[in-house]
């Protein structure tokens, strides 16, 4: 694949609700980045799962080929049972393969308007963009996590008792973890950024100082 030069690329991994998606949102702001949330498509694609009798490689292949932004932004791809299905599905090989052209596309070539990219995701520093220049491993307590999802649920309208919110997290965290395709797992080179202490701001400002001494160096600022 052909890959735009001199772009900023960043890369997160995390398990659910550790505040990636807050954080990648941020920094796709600050420096002009382009945001996949790659999560989004795993939900599309399980909730296709959920709602289609033909469910096949074939009908996963074309819908993906016909995916925009825009659709990844529905909120019927938030709840919980879309999540469970998003993580059952994204076991497997032949789905996962069919969805990384698509997101390494969107990492290496960005729409020109934006000075790079920033995914957010399982694998995005173990498989997806190994030589990302920024590389950030989120996380945070499972309890802390539980506490988030259960509140977004709460402003959704979705009434989900938080016990179910943690075990379904809980369950989620160890079949991505444990998975052999794509697995979660911190790398060595990637900067460790736990969360259940820090607000989203302080958060923030500490991923900001990070990139802004980098960018400096490189002169990119
Ligand atoms: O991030 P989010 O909770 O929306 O992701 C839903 C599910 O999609 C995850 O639990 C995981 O199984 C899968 N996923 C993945 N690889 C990614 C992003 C998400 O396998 N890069």
């Amino acid at each position: 694949m052909k890959k735009r030069k001199n772009i900023i690329t960043v890369a997160i991994d995390s398990p659910a609700a550790a505040g990636a998606g807050t954080q990648a949102k941020l920094i796709s702001k600050k420096y002009n980045l382009f945001y996949l949330d790659t999560g989004k498509i795993y939900r599309y694609i399980g909730k296709l799962k959920l709602t289609n009798k033909n469910f096949s490689y074939e009908l996963v292949k074309k819908k993906v080929s016909h995916i925009d932004i825009k659709t990844l932004r529905n909120k019927s791809l938030l709840t919980n049972e879309v999540a469970i299905s998003a993580s059952k599905i994204s076991k497997d090989k032949k789905i996962r393969d069919i969805v990384h052209k698509f997101q390494q596309n969107c990492a290496y070539n960005p729409p020109l308007k934006y000075r790079g990219s920033v995914l957010d995701g399982r694998d995005i520093i173990t498989v997806q963009v190994k030589d990302a220049m920024f590389k950030f491993y989120i996380t945070a307590r499972l309890e802390v996590r539980a506490k988030r999802r259960f509140y977004e649920y709460q402003k959704l309208k979705k009434r989900i008792p938080y016990k179910e919110v943690l075990k379904s997290l809980r369950n989620r965290d160890k079949s991505d973890k444990k998975r052999k395709y794509g697995p979660l797992k911190k790398t060595k080179d990637s900067i460790l950024i736990n969360t259940t202490k820090l607000s989203k701001k302080a958060c923030f400002q500490k991923i900001k100082a990070i990139m802004d001494k980098k960018l400096n160096i490189n002169g990119n600022l």
